[in-house]
């Protein structure tokens, strides 16, 4: 069972909830979509987890590349920007090293699947519409690829067989089947900055050997998350923000 995580954005009350959740299941084997850090107050701690769980991959984000490459033009808006600016201040030397070599996607897990954190040709494109999507699958070989980046869980399906494309909406605790003569791509949300309206961290399991998707939904101390931004000096809105899943 692989656990695949995207968009922690340096919130580890968050991603204690998830590990917890992972050490219950036993599960051990964690794919990491990107954007590690940027927007949240604990880029050293989260990364210091990270490291300890010794992923089976990671894939850049545009916030990671953002915080760790410097003279990096950062088209962000105002409280993006002095959150990365803020984080690349912040991050030891070594974690700062561990960041500047994450490979940026497309990437391969072992033949089975594929990762990005935007689209599969763009790190910083939002795949939202179906267009887009359907560009996308031209793009990558296998039939599952799985991209974060929009912080909205879900996915597209491409039947090849009827010649349609649609989206897929996840439903929390329940198995979604992956149906042969199907291609994918799905987004897991985000651990550390939900943005459906729905405050509760995000994330999913795959089970190669059934090929299927579980969403999980899961409450986290979002409370504790925003004062620590606040106490950070960062900007209020993305304290306030976290409470509504904007
Ligand atoms: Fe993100």
């Amino acid at each position: 069972m692989d656990l695949i995580l995207s968009d922690i954005h340096a919130n580890l009350h968050a991603l204690r909830v998830v590990l917890r959740y992972a050490k219950r299941r036993a599960i051990a084997r964690f794919v990491f979509l990107g954007d590690l850090v940027g927007y949240g107050a604990q880029p050293n701690q989260v990364l210091d987890r990270i490291q300890e769980l010794k992923p089976r991959i990671i894939v850049r984000g545009n916030h990671d590349r953002a915080c760790a490459l410097e003279g990096e033009d950062l088209s962000f808006s105002p409280p993006a920007r002095m959150a990365a600016l803020w984080t690349r201040d912040r991050l030891t030397r070594e974690h700062l090293r561990f960041l500047q070599e994450v490979p940026s996607g497309l990437l391969s897990v072992e033949g089975d699947y594929q990762i990005t954190h935007g689209s599969p040709i763009d790190e910083d494109a939002y795949l939202l519409h179906p267009r887009e999507a359907l560009r996308a699958f031209d793009t990558f070989t296998s039939d599952l690829c799985f991209f974060g980046h929009t912080h909205l869980p879900g996915g597209f399906e491409l039947d090849e067989v009827r010649g349609t494309m649609g989206w897929i909406q996840l439903e929390a605790g329940t198995w979604f089947q992956l149906r042969p003569g199907c291609r994918y791509l799905i987004n897991p949300g985000s651990v550390g900055q939900p943005r459906d309206r729905d405050a509760r961290l995000s994330f999913v399991t795959y089970d190669p050997a059934r090929r299927r998707v579980k969403l999980h939904r899961m409450p986290y101390d979002h409370v504790g998350a925003a004062r620590t931004i606040r106490a950070a000096g960062l900007h209020p809105h993305l304290a306030d923000r976290l409470a509504h899943g904007i």
